[in-house]
C-alpha cells in the first residue's frame, strides 16, 4: 500500500513523525512523505529530531502568508507531486491549513483521504479560527478517521460518518512525547540557570490567531502582572515565530527580569521543560495533550477547547482571555496548594503510546477491503 503523509506545521510534524516512523518499518507499506513547510524553521527543527527526510517538499512558507496563500500554494504544489507518486491513499493531520488543503487536494485527484487527529470540534466556526473549520471540512472529505477518544469519534457520528469509518487509536502526540520524554537533556546557558534556580517556574506559548491583537495583550499583560507580584517565580516563553506574536511578546514582556523570552525549542527539551515547570498556560492544542500526562496543570487561555475530556479530569482549566481572569487563576494556583494539588495529576485521556500501531492496523483493514 503506498501511503502518502502530507503535514507542514510544527505540531502536524510532532504528531506524524511515530505514524511514518511505524509506516517505514513494515514492509506492507510503501511510505512517501510531502512536506509543505507552512512553517520552515519549526518543521526542520522536528524533521531533524526525529530523523525524517522529505521525499517532496513544497516549500511554501512566506512571511506574513495569508490562509489564501497557504490554500492555494499546497493546492497547486500537490498538484505534481500527486500525479507523479500516485499514493493510494493521502494522510493528514488534524486541523491546519496545510492538512484541509492537501485533503481536498487528494479529493481533486480521487484519491483516498485518512484523517489522523479526527473529530475534535468546538462547532464554533471561530474558535478555534480557522482550525475548527480546517478539521471539519477535513472530515468531509475524509475516507477513514482516525479519533483520538471516544468523544471524538461520538462528533463524526453526529455528522452521520459512517460507524466502520472511524478507528478510535489515541493520540499520536503521546507517541511522540513517549519517545522523547524519558531521554536526557542538560540544559545550559540562561535557561539552565533558570531552570536550576529552584525557583517555582511558568511555562508559556502563546500563538493562535484569534488571541492576536486584544486577546493576546490582555494574556501578556496578566503574566506581566504575576512577574511583577512574584519575584520567586521565573516565567519561560519560547516565543512562535510569527512576527505578530514576537512583537506583542516583546511588547508587554520585555524588559521583566523573570521573564524569559527565548526562541522556540526542540522538541526534546521543550518536554524537558514541561517537566520542570510548575504550571503551563497555553493557547496551543498539542501542549493541552501532553502537559496533563506529565501530571502539569495547564491554564488554556482561549474562549472554547476542543480538548473537553482532560478539563473533565481536572488538570486543565479553560482560563479565558481576560486579563483579570488569567491573572487570579495563576495566582490561585501559586498560593494555593490545594486548588494546585487538584489539578496536579498525571491523567492521560490521550492515549498511551500505540496510536500509530492502530493506525496501520487500520489502514491494512482499509487496503484489503478496497
Ligand atoms: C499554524 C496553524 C495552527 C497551528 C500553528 C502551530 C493554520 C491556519 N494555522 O499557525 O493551527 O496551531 O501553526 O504553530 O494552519 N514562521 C516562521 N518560521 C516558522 C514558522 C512560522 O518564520 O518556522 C512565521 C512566518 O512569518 C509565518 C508566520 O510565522 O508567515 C505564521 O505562520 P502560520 O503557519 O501562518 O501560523 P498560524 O496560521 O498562526
Ligand atoms: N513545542 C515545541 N517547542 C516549543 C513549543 C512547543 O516543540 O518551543 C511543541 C509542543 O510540545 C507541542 C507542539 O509543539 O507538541 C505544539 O505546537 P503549537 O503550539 O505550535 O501548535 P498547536 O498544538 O497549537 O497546533
Amino acid at each position: 500500500m503506498k501511503v502518502m503523509t502530507v503535514f507542514g506545521t510544527r505540531p502536524e510534524a510532532i504528531k506524524m513523525a511515530p505514524l511514518v516512523k511505524a509506516l517505514k518499518k513494515d514492509p506492507y507499506f510503501e511510505t512517501i512523505v510531502c512536506v509543505t513547510a507552512q512553517h520552515r524553521e519549526m518543521l526542520d527543527q522536528v524533521l531533524d529530531l526525529f530523523n525524517i527526510k522529505p521525499d517532496y517538499d513544497l516549500n511554501v512558507m512566506k512571511k506574513g502568508q495569508t490562509l489564501s496563500m497557504i490554500t492555494s500554494d499546497v493546492i497547486e504544489g500537490l498538484d505534481k507531486v500527486l500525479n507523479e507518486a500516485k499514493p493510494d491513499i493521502v494522510l493528514v493531520h488534524g486541523d491546519t491549513t496545510t492538512s484541509f488543503a492537501a485533503a481536498l487536494s487528494a479529493f481533486y485527484h480521487q484519491i483516498p483521504v485518512g484523517h489522523v487527529e479526527a473529530g475534535l470540534r468546538t462547532f464554533d466556526k471561530y474558535s478555534p479560527y480557522p482550525e475548527e473549520m480546517n478539521r471539519q471540512m477535513t472530515g468531509r472529505l475524509s475516507d477513514i478517521h482516525f479519533s483520538p477518544t471516544i468523544r471524538n469519534k461520538e462528533n463524526l457520528l453526529r455528522e452521520n460518518v459512517a460507524e466502520e469509518k472511524i478507528y478510535i487509536t489515541g493520540n499520536t502526540v503521546i507517541d511522540a512525547l513517549l519517545e522523547v520524554a524519558n531521554t536526557k537533556y542538560d540544559f545550559d546557558g540562561e535557561l539552565g540557570s533558570v531552570l536550576s534556580s529552584g525557583k517555582k517556574l511558568i511555562s508559556v506559548t502563546c500563538h493562535r490567531r484569534e488571541n492576536l491583537g486584544e486577546y493576546m495583550a490582555n494574556i501578556f499583560q496578566a503574566l506581566a502582572d504575576i512577574a511583577k507580584e512574584y519575584k520567586d517565580v521565573e516565567i519561560v516563553y519560547p516565543v512562535h515565530l510569527n512576527p505578530l506574536v514576537r512583537d506583542a511578546a516583546d511588547k508587554y514582556l520585555g524588559g521583566l527580569d523573570n521573564v524569559h523570552l527565548i526562541e522556540p525549542l526542540t522538541y526534546q527539551p521543550f518536554t524537558k521543560l514541561l517537566q520542570a515547570s510548575y504550571l503551563v498556560v497555553t493557547d496551543s492544542g498539542g501542549i493541552q495533550e501532553e502537559a496533563p500526562a506529565l501530571g502539569k496543570p495547564v491554564l488554556v487561555v482561549r474562549k472554547e477547547t476542543e480538548r473537553p475530556e482532560a478539563v473533565e479530569a481536572g488538570t486543565v482549566k479553560l482560563s479565558g482571555v481576560e486579563r483579570k481572569n488569567i491573572y487570579n487563576d495563576i495566582k490561585d494556583l501559586l498560593d494555593n496548594k490545594q486548588s494546585y494539588d487538584k489539578m496536579a495529576n498525571a491523567v492521560n485521556p490521550y492515549g498511551d503510546g500505540k496510536a500509530s500501531e492502530r493506525i496501520l492496523k487500520a489502514l491494512k483493514e482499509f487496503s484489503i477491503g478496497k
